[in-house]
């Protein structure tokens, strides 16, 4: 293996590079949201499915629309178009998206609440969801790894016992504060659920995962300890077991210097870092771990574009130069980003600055 990793034949596909122990001169590059309504072709499909769900249980235009960023782009990596909410629609919550306002759900705050979930009823919405990355197996170019996900079990919770989305998700904080055994048995629901998620999205052709824990942040150390690390942790290890050479992104949004702690105690074998992580947290906090990091432009720089964005992608480059890295933004894709500033992202980034 060339030491600053021109020899990536190893992997065939650039993305996996970096995993495989290998510094490439130019990181790999995907971003999260990457497909969205930024782009006029997903405003189209988008259209056509009528409703969000729709769209995500309608193989063909999922996958279309999991294409059409790396048509545009060529990133290297697809992350299959989905939602983490999925999750709590196939096992029966009540899950609507309203236009322009997010997600609803119909709250679970008891064990009566949980008791009306099913996870036997969820296998046939996830083997939709399998039958697009299937689909997309076929569909995309040889080089472009897919990336199949979920959200993290409290993430995912924050959303099932707030019922929508929220600044502080105090219904889920206060769940858990006030019945522990009551919130596990979510949580364990959820742990089981995102298992058998990702392993049929493996089956059916995922080269790579990431689970999103987009509201890890709002924990203090104990909560985060027994709800982020704990869970994330126990979906790692079955992964491992069912799919020993299939790597696993964390992405602990809002962690701060306890990504350090998440990344040894649930064995991810990528760190995502959010928006807020200093530089020279990603380029040395991380040097004892054996992990590869990814991250962590301002959504809101490449809205901004310009030379200030040229100048910031040459600092993250050269800040992680040597280093296994894979180039992202540090949140989602916002709807206003003019789809020409990804495009200079993209250009720098491959120029190896
Ligand atoms: O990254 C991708 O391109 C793949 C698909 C993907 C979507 N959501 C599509 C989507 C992924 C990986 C997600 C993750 C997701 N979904 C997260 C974790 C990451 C994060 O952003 O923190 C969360 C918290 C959700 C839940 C969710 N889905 C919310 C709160 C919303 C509404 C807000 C919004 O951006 O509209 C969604 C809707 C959603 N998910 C859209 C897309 C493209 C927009 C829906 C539309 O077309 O109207």
């Amino acid at each position: 293996m060339g030491e600053r990793g021109q020899d990536v034949a190893a992997s065939q596909k650039r993305f996996l590079a970096p995993f495989h122990g290998e510094a490439l001169d130019v990181p790999p590059i995907w971003l999260m949201r990457q497909a969205g309504r930024y782009l006029p072709e997903y405003r189209a499909t988008r259209a056509e499915a009528g409703d969000f769900l729709t769209l995500c249980y309608t193989p063909k235009l999922a996958a279309e629309v999991t294409l059409q960023p790396i048509r545009r782009y060529g990133f290297d990596a697809a992350i299959l178009f989905s939602d983490i909410l999925v999750v709590p629609d196939a096992l029966g919550q009540g899950v609507r998206f309203v236009e322009g306002e997010g997600p609803r759900l119909d709250p679970i705050r008891s064990a009566e609440g949980l008791a009306q979930l099913d996870a036997g009823a969820a296998v046939a919405k996830f083997d939709i969801v399998a039958e697009t990355v299937a689909r997309l197996k076929q569909d995309l170019p040889r080089e472009t790894a897919l990336i199949g996900f979920c959200g993290a079990p409290w993430t995912v919770a924050t959303y099932m016992v707030q019922g929508q989305g929220s600044a502080d998700q105090t219904e889920a904080r206060l769940w858990a504060y006030r019945d522990p055994e009551g919130f596990q048995a979510l949580i364990d629901l959820l742990v089981a659920s995102s298992i058998d998620y990702l392993d049929r999205q493996v089956r059916a052709g995922a080269d790579c995962l990431q689970i999103f824990d987009s509201w890890a942040g709002s924990l203090p150390d104990d909560e985060f300890d027994r709800w982020v690390v704990g869970p994330t942790r126990e979906i790692r290890d079955a992964i491992r077991e069912l799919h020993p050479s299939i790597p696993v992104i964390g992405f602990p949004r809002g962690a701060g210097p306890t990504a350090v702690w998440y990344v040894s105690e649930t064995g991810v074998d990528g760190i995502g870092c959010d928006t807020a992580t200093p530089p020279f947290i990603m380029s040395e906090a991380f040097d004892e771990e054996d992990v590869v990091v990814q991250g962590n432009l301002d959504p809101l720089l490449l809205v901004a574009g310009g030379s200030r964005l040229d100048e910031r992608v040459d600092e993250i480059l050269d800040l992680m130069r040597g280093k296994r890295f894979i180039f992202n933004l540090g949140h989602g894709i916002v709807p206003q980003t003019p789809p020409e500033n990804v495009a200079q992202l993209v250009a720098r980034v491959r120029a190896g600055a």
